[in-house]
């Protein structure tokens, strides 16, 4: 089978399957380019079954792009809450707004003006075009490089720019003999049923016949990618403050990661500290709570701390002056980033200025807490030692 033949079955016989097999999944019931622009936002690194209650969600809450731009954006946080990757969220919203003062509020059918979107790239720009539209524009993610890699056989890795032009074309050429909205989401959908990363299930895959790496037997082996640099280990000290039946609580700064969310009071080190190093933990804790004491001009008004502190949460961190009982830890891996939160709870300081903290700083009763927007590590976190419960 010459290229050109081997394309031509991927155009047909590859939407002849979809169109017996599809998954009945939400974004498949619509053709507002809103709402499949909202689905394929959520489904950037995340998993299908993930996605579809906070996609019901959050539709149910923004219905519309103007609905979405003039929302609160913590209102739009606390409906992204648990998907991670809040940037996605942010974006969209800004892309509404630009939808909402530049489009007359819909989303146009113009490859340009979706691609210059905030947070739109080429893949989400042509799963719009195709999917909402109909028109011939190629989408390709990670799910559709891996099939196209093994489809193709392609051996030189997929991450790197030549190779994903090479395959942007195949693809591209591939659509242009197709039904473009089907088509998209038939090569999404066999990457997720069929062709998937680890045991491609080849012998009921509809294109084999045309699969350069099923011919040679390498489909498990395919696609080759660069390795990836280590990701960043970052310890996090994080205080546990409660007065009164209220947790000192503080919202992250509005650029960078989290942008905007809630957390306990931290503080970050780069070098890998284990929960065992109590010394290091506490230096850092102390550092962090000290912040709280110049602002009420060097108070030290901690009572003497007494063991039964001990027994309400944890282990007894025994140093002076101030003692620190140690509640719990939670990993969180981002993309580039790790972090190992270490919660500690400091005892024999008592009066914490509360008047005085800063202006991202508040106390929030305990049962108020899951109104507020918090990263996943710290809505784990609550769960185990507040009693929190979020939505999802
Ligand atoms: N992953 C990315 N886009 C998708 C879609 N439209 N359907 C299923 N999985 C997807």
């Amino acid at each position: 089978m010459n290229s050109e033949e081997s394309l031509d079955l991927l155009s047909h016989t590859l939407v002849t399957w979809y169109r017996n097999h599809a998954r009945d999944l939400p974004w498949r019931r619509t053709s507002s380019p809103y709402a499949i622009l909202v689905s394929e936002t959520m489904l950037q690194q995340t998993r299908v079954e993930t996605v579809i209650p906070y996609y019901h969600r959050f539709l149910d809450a923004f219905p519309t792009p103007k609905a979405l731009a003039d929302a609160d954006e913590q209102h739009v946080l606390k409906l992204w809450e648990g998907l991670g990757y809040y940037r996605r969220a942010r974006n969209l919203q800004r892309a509404m707004q630009i939808i909402r003062d530049h489009h007359a509020g819909s989303i146009p059918e113009d490859i340009e003006a979706i691609r210059s979107l905030p947070g739109v790239g080429a893949y989400t720009a042509g799963a719009v075009m195709s999917i909402a539209f109909n028109r011939p524009y190629a989408a390709v993610d990670g799910n559709v490089l891996r099939v196209m890699a093994r489809y193709l056989g392609i051996v030189d890795p997929v991450d790197q720019t030549p190779t994903k032009r090479a395959i942007e074309a195949s693809v591209q050429s591939a659509i242009e003999h197709s039904e473009p909205r089907l088509f998209t989401q038939a090569l999404m959908e066999l990457g997720a049923m069929i062709c998937v990363p680890r045991k491609p299930q080849c012998l009921v895959c509809p294109v084999a016949s045309g699969c350069a790496a099923f011919a040679s037997g390498q489909a498990a082996e395919l696609p080759v990618k660069t390795p990836k640099k280590a990701r960043r280990v970052v310890t996090v000290v994080a205080l546990w403050i409660e007065r009164n039946g209220e947790l000192l609580v503080e919202q992250r700064a509005a650029d960078g990661l989290l942008a905007n969310m809630w957390q306990l009071p931290a503080i970050e080190s780069t070098a890998p500290i284990a929960m065992e190093q109590t010394s290091e933990v506490l230096r850092l804790a102390r550092a962090r709570l000290n912040q709280y004491r110049t602002v009420d001009g060097g108070v030290d008004a901690g009572l003497p701390m007494s063991d039964e502190w001990a027994g309400e949460g944890g282990t007894m961190i025994h140093e002076s002056p101030t003692d620190f009982v140690l509640m719990t830890s939670e990993r969180h891996v981002f993309t580039h980033l790790e972090w190992n939160v270490i919660v500690v709870r400091p005892v024999g300081y008592h009066n914490l200025p509360i008047e005085d903290l800063p202006p991202n700083a508040r106390m929030v009763p305990v049962e108020d807490l899951r109104s507020l927007v918090w990263p996943k590590v710290y809505s784990t976190i609550l769960q185990r030692l507040a009693r929190f419960e979020t939505g999802n």
